[in-house]
Order: C-alpha cells, then sequence, then structure tokens
C-alpha cells in the first residue's frame, strides 16, 4: 500500500518519540513491502517561532493532502506561564483538528499485564481493565464563544452541541461496542447542563438502531470517581470533548504510564494519531521520554487504513520490549535505556514474523477494532 503521511513532530519531546514512530513505519513497509511517503511540518510553539503562527498554512495544506498525519506534541513553557498570550501552541492543534473535521477522539485505555505492578491503583482494581473512549472533538466548550470583558474581569466560555455533532460519533462508538463487548456508556451532566440533557435524548434515540449494545449513563463526576474504583466496568465510553479530555488523562494512569497511550482522531476526509501525552518540556533532549505511545499510534494508523497484520506487527513487538524490560525510566527508574534504544529495538523485532501470530500474549494494545 501506497500512503502519504504528513509528521508533525512539534514541541518538547514531539520530535523524539515521533522519530521512534517513524522508524517502526519503516520497518512495517520493509517487513510487508509497503511504500510509505513521509512528509515533516512545523505545528505548535516551534511553528509560532518560525512564522508567528502555531498552524502555518503550508502545514494545513500538506495534511489536507496527505492520507494521515502523525502528531507528536505541542506545548511549552513560555505560553502555559503567561496567560495573556494571544497567540498559543494548543491554538495549533485545535485549528488543526477543526479544519480537518477530526470530530471522533478514540482513546484506548488498557492494562498491559508486565506493568500491572506500576500502577499507582491496586492490581485488584485495574485487572482487566480494558475501554475505549470515544471523545468529540470539534465542538462543545473547546469551541464555542468565548468572550472577556473590557474590563478583563468576566470571562464566558459557551458550551454547544447540534444534533448532527452528537449523532455522528454516537454512531461511531455504537459501533465500536457492537464490535467489543456491547456496552456503551454515555458520559455527561445531565442533572445541570443542556447540551448534556441532548446528549442523553439523541444518544438515546441512536441506541434503539443497536439493540445488542447495553446503553449506560453516568454523570461525569460519578464516572471519574468509578474509573478510579472499578475501571474494568467500562467498554466504550461515549462523550463530548471536556470531560473525554480529562476523564482520558485520569485514564491513562490505570496502566502504568502516560506515556504509553495512543489515539487517533477520526473524520470523515481525515485521520490523525497522536500519543495522548503532551509536550513534556523537562525531558527534552535528554533521551527519556518513552516512545510507546507515539508508536502505538503509528500501529493505530495501519489499522485505520486496513492494515491488521502490520499493526498487530507493531504491537507485538512493543509487548516484547515491555516483556524484555527494555523500556525507559518511567516505566523502571533503574532502566539504562533511552527513547533511541527503545525504538530501536521494537523497529527490529517488527521484522520477527513468528511474532506476529503471538498476539495475545499481553493482550495489549488497540483492542479490537476500535477504529471504523
Ligand atoms: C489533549 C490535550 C489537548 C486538549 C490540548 C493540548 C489542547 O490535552 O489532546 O488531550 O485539551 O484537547
Ligand atoms: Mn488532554
Amino acid at each position: 500500500m501506497k500512503l502519504k503521511i504528513a509528521l508533525l513532530p512539534g514541541d518538547g519531546i514531539g520530535p523524539e518519540v515521533l522519530t521512534q514512530a517513524k522508524k517502526c513505519l519503516q520497518a512495517v513497509e520493509e517487513a510487508f513491502n509497503h511504500s510509505f511517503h513521509y512528509t515533516e511540518a512545523v505545528v505548535g510553539a516551534i511553528a509560532i517561532d518560525k512564522t508567528g503562527d502555531p498552524l502555518p498554512e503550508d502545514t494545513l495544506k500538506l495534511c489536507k493532502n496527505s492520507d494521515a498525519v502523525l502528531f507528536g506534541a505541542i506545548g511549552a513553557p513560555k505560553y502555559d506561564n503567561d496567560p495573556t498570550a494571544k497567540v498559543r501552541p494548543e491554538q495549533g492543534l485545535l485549528r488543526l483538528r477543526s479544519e480537518l473535521g477530526l470530530f471522533s477522539n478514540i482513546r484506548p485505555v488498557k492494562v498491559f499485564p508486565t506493568l500491572i505492578e506500576k500502577s499507582p491503583l491496586r492490581k485488584e482494581i485495574i485487572s482487566g481493565t480494558d475501554f475505549t473512549i470515544y471523545r468529540e472533538l470539534t465542538g462543545g466548550i473547546y469551541f464555542g464563544e468565548k468572550t472577556l470583558n473590557e474590563a478583563g474581569t468576566v470571562a464566558s466560555d459557551l458550551c454547544e452541541y447540534s444534533e448532527m455533532e452528537i449523532s455522528r460519533i454516537a454512531h461511531m462508538a455504537f459501533k465500536a461496542a457492537k464490535s467489543r463487548r456491547n456496552k456503551l456508556t454515555l458520559v455527561d451532566k445531565a442533572n445541570v447542563l443542556e447540551s448534556s440533557r441532548l446528549w442523553r435524548k439523541v444518544v438515546t434515540k441512536i441506541g434503539e438502531s443497536y439493540p445488542e449494545v447495553a446503553l449506560d449513563f453516568l454523570f461525569v463526576d460519578n464516572a471519574a470517581m468509578q474509573l478510579i474504583l472499578n475501571p474494568a466496568q467500562f467498554d466504550v465510553i461515549l462523550t463530548e470533548n471536556m470531560f473525554g479530555d480529562i476523564l482520558s488523562d485520569e485514564g491513562s494512569v490505570i496502566g502504568g504510564s502516560i506515556g504509553l497511550l495512543p489515539s487517533a482522531s477520526i473524520g470523515t476526509e481525515n485521520a490523525m494519531f497522536e500519543p495522548i501525552h503532551g509536550s513534556y518540556p523537562q525531558a527534552k533532549g535528554l533521551d527519556i521520554a518513552n516512545p510507546i505511545a507515539a508508536i502505538l499510534s503509528a500501529a493505530m494508523l495501519l489499522d485505520h487504513f486496513g492494515l491488521d497484520e502490520e499493526a498487530r506487527a507493531v504491537v507485538s513487538a512493543v509487548n516484547k520490549s515491555l516483556k524484555k524490560n527494555i523500556v525507559t525510566p518511567d516505566l523502571d527508574a533503574k532502566s539504562k535505556y533511552g527513547t533511541n534504544h527503545v525504538g530501536n529495538f521494537i523497529a527490529d523485532h517488527i521484522m520477527d514474523s513468528e511474532d506476529h501470530l503471538n498476539i495475545n500474549d499481553e493482550n495489549i494494545g488497540l483492542g479490537k477494532s476500535t477504529i471504523i
């Protein structure tokens, strides 16, 4: 298969982890005889430094003309510590999501059996965790009208959703539940928010066309608690933009490190894949960042294009690195291995054909057909 892939390394550790993800895709090309074409472009703080714009026109054009975007991370301390900054790196990512129409953000959370002791939660609690969050990504409070009065003393952010915005992601989430364990939990705040009540109404109606899927509802405050009390109860979680942002960070600690979790952002025309971790500027250039989330994001990219065996080969090589404890220091403080070494190990083992079949031994990775 031929694919045009836009590489957007971004800021902080983004370039380091994306280098490893690209290395793994190149190993897949070689092992499976594909031809991927990569073009790099700037986004985020580095793009502001170069052009004044966190999403330069050239970058956007490249993404629109590519089959997929592989994204690193964005954000820099000089902006985080300056609430008055008019131009911010995050605006680049938000505009990209919006311009590419990436309304559905898919974040699988699984417990890696070899890492079960590393989670801050007890083994008995997290064992068996395997859920996927479907986070609406181009609407809600992130994109509603923002105001600040002249005196700078009163501010507001509007949370608005239309039936269309809810129903397109709801269908994806129901289909995902159908291919998994037939359970869908809508997380909202319908006891307080009008927008949440619309979510309930629309999702309940759509649920009638998926009779095999058991639909339940949780208020977001309760969901935050349930994720820690009993994460294994969830299969597919469907939720709006900001609740999904918060719950997915919470979910990420279940597995032991935020450095493990990939994500896919899917629209009708475009698709983008990115680790859910941020730019981790303290680690920039130190060769300590965990490349696994970025590498698993590349596996989600392969999965998206129907390259299942290729995706499994990547996941299987990741399993091997975890099993052999070829990991970065976030997973083992005594580890002497860095980002590059872990990336090399995984890329090298993508070629091991006998591993491709051996996918269940660790049971980690992408979840089953999370992408439609
Ligand atoms: C994420 C990030 C972004 C978000 C930021 C960087 C704008 O936290 O992808 O979860 O809030 O969506
Ligand atoms: Mn987030």
